[in-house]
């Protein structure tokens, strides 16, 4: 079975913080999975060691094969990533903002405004291309956000916690979205504290507290696993 992203024993500390603690998970390719775990839990500081923004102090990472600290430029072409915060140009207009990101992948010219005007389509922000990305409200920076990891047209899209603070018809907005990515064949790895959009969105789930992955597996096995109704009461079962 091919794996998107394999992670073996991996821990990363903050001098004395175990941020995450020996965490090994395999997500498969084509998959939509879910990171799932309370505030502080080591979510975004895993999304950003698979993406080599942090170097683990301990074990492996590959990605589609790629060993992330020996092949970490390979490895990151292949990775879309959304992080938890904005990390947008509001001086630019929405167009450039996707270009100029396009730029550091190599997408000059033509080709550059060409996959930058296909990425604004398919999120629906081909009208507001020209504005001012500081005028957009927060779910449209979102979407953007979701454009501009796409333009070098990586494999795996990673989102940490796409929807946090959204309203719900933004919400279902960027479900949607994520539908869509897994459709095209993307795997997707999200990160979320919220059970329903896990639920929503995700074939397997891992639950992740205090650093450490406490269960893996899909979500109708972890409801079974503890007699659980919702992914919530399974989660709290299992946190405890
Ligand atoms: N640069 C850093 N220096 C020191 N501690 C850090 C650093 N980054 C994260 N931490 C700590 O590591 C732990 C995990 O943080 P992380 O941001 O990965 O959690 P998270 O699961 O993404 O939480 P949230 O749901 O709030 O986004 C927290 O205790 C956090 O305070
Ligand atoms: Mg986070």
């Amino acid at each position: 079975m091919g794996y998107a992203v394999e992670i073996s024993g991996v821990t990363k500390k903050f001098k004395d913080k175990v941020a995450a603690d020996n965490v090994s998970l395999k997500v498969v390719k084509g998959d939509v999975f879910g990171l799932i775990g309370p505030n502080g839990a080591g979510k975004t500081t895993t999304a950003m060691m698979i993406t080599t923004v942090l170097t683990p102090t301990n074990g492996n990472m590959s990605v589609f094969g790629e060993d992330v600290a020996r092949r970490g430029v390979e490895a990151k072409r292949k990775v879309g990533v959304v992080f938890q915060e904005c990390l947008l140009d509001d001086e630019l207009s929405v167009k450039d903002n996707l270009e100029v990101h396009g730029y550091i992948y190599g997408l000059s010219g033509e080709k550059g405004n060409q996959r930058a005007s296909e990425a604004l389509r398919l999120v629906g922000l081909e009208k507001e291309s020209k504005a001012l990305t500081r005028n957009l409200s927060g779910g449209m920076k979102k979407r953007l956000e979701i454009a501009r990891s796409m333009l070098h047209n990586p494999d795996l899209i990673i989102l940490d916690e796409p929807t946090l603070g959204l309203d719900p018809l933004m919400k279902k907005n960027i479900w949607e979205h994520v539908k869509m990515l897994s459709r095209k064949g993307k795997t997707v790895l999200l990160t979320t504290n919220n059970m329903s959009e896990a639920e929503e969105l995700c074939n397997r789930v891992a639950f992740i507290n205090n650093g450490k992955v406490i269960a893996e597996g899909s979500v109708a096995d972890l409801k079974k696993k503890v007699k659980a109704k919702s992914l919530e009461e399974a989660f709290l079962r299992l946190a405890k």
